[in-house]
């Protein structure tokens, strides 16, 4: 069964959609069950000033997507990165066994926007 906090964030989840101007793109794919996220950052004096997702899964994934944005809203990028899947699974009160390998979707998408985001930085 799901947590309650599972069910409100898949019932009404925050962050969705996209950031045209993103400072930084994540994109990840499941490869357990082919789904995909979508991360879209932006980034102001190091801290994550705005972020948005669009998550094509399941209703555990859309709930991890969901609380990770909020987690990471005005964050720091080095405490954004120290962020884990433990501590997403802890926040949204745990997700059943075969459903724990949803968590990491949102981790990995969010490295990867910061990656894209410190890549550009780079390049100008
Ligand atoms: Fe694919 Fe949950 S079943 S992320």
């Amino acid at each position: 069964m799901y947590s309650q906090k599972v069910m409100e964030h898949f019932m009404n989840p925050k962050n969705v959609g996209e950031i045209p101007d993103a400072d930084g793109i994540g994109i990840e794919g499941n490869p357990v069950c082919g789904d995909m996220m979508y991360l879209f950052i932006k980034v102001k004096d190091d801290r994550i000033e705005d972020i948005k997702f669009k998550t094509f899964g399941c209703a555990a994934a859309i709930a991890v997507s969901s609380i990770l944005t909020e987690m990471v809203k005005g964050k720091s990028l080095q405490e954004a990165l120290s962020l884990t899947k433990e501590d997403i699974l802890r926040e949204i009160g745990g997700l059943p066994s075969q459903k724990v390998h949803c968590s990491v979707l949102g981790i990995e998408a969010l490295r990867k926007a910061i990656d894209d985001f410190k890549a550009k930085k780079g390049a100008k």
